[in-house]
């Protein structure tokens, strides 16, 4: 499993994201298209920047009973992206559900990982609102042993916790890791960030980037910077 790079596409319409990915004419960035653009344009805008070269990492985390997340990852199955999720808090039915409706008749299947805990979820709203007593790192950990249990390839989470999640769940059970930064870059809302260099030395499977990337003044040289950072 190759380690790549990314790119959070959180656009709102088909022209955004295209004038984007338009700026990439050699190598074709790894794209996430989550469920702004997911949910503003369709399967269509799915199968469009496939079309074009780019693997696809479709981040709608799902959520709901097991026979109806079975249903949707069937249909999902048929856009051929190249990793889905879903949230763990679903319980291992659910995840296990997921897996069997992603599967196809000859056996193959995009990637499924799942979500532990968001990180805008903190310990006290975990405490008072949703009545888990547990630390937080003890939740992620045993979250993402029961996505392993179920079968799952991997889980989303920080790169802090991407080295503690291969301890725990081996090292083919893939990290995919938000909350980059560069070194001398602007953190926004990201509150626990690592640079791409960093998230590598962890051992990070994937990072996932945005806006150091999407917001940049040069986003095809702030790409390549990620690339040589984190994969070369
Ligand atoms: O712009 P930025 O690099 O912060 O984008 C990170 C991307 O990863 C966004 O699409 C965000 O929704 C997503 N994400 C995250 N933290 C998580 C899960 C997903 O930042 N725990």
């Amino acid at each position: 499993m190759g380690k790549d790079v990314i790119v959070a596409c959180d656009f709102s319409s088909k022209a955004q994201v295209l004038a984007f990915l338009d700026r990439f004419p050699e190598r074709k960035p790894f794209v996430k298209i989550g469920m702004e653009l997911y949910y503003a344009e369709g399967p269509a805008i799915v199968q469009e920047i496939k079309a074009r070269g780019h693997k696809i990492f479709l981040d709608l985390k799902l959520h709901d009973i097991p026979n109806t997340v079975k249903k949707t990852m069937a249909v999902l199955s048929r856009l051929d992206v190249d990793i889905c999720n879903l949230h763990a808090a679903g319980t291992a039915a659910m995840m296990r559900a997921a897996l069997e409706g992603l599967t196809r008749p000859d056996g193959s299947r995009p990637m499924l990982i799942a979500v532990t805990q968001l990180t805008s979820t903190d310990q006290a709203a975990m405490e008072q609102e949703l009545l888990i007593h547990a630390p937080m790192e003890e939740v992620v950990m045993h979250y993402a042993q029961n996505a392993k249990q179920a079968g799952l390839d991997g889980v989303v989470c920080s790169p802090l916790e991407a080295g503690r999640v291969h301890a725990a769940c081996g090292r083919d059970f893939i990290t995919v890791t938000p909350g980059v930064r560069f070194a001398d870059g602007d953190n926004g809302d990201q509150k626990r960030v690592m640079t791409p260099a960093a998230a590598k030395a962890i051992g990070s499977d994937y990072i996932v980037v945005g806006r150091p990337i999407t917001a940049a003044a040069d986003p095809v040289s702030a790409y390549a910077r990620c690339v040589a950072e984190f994969c070369d």
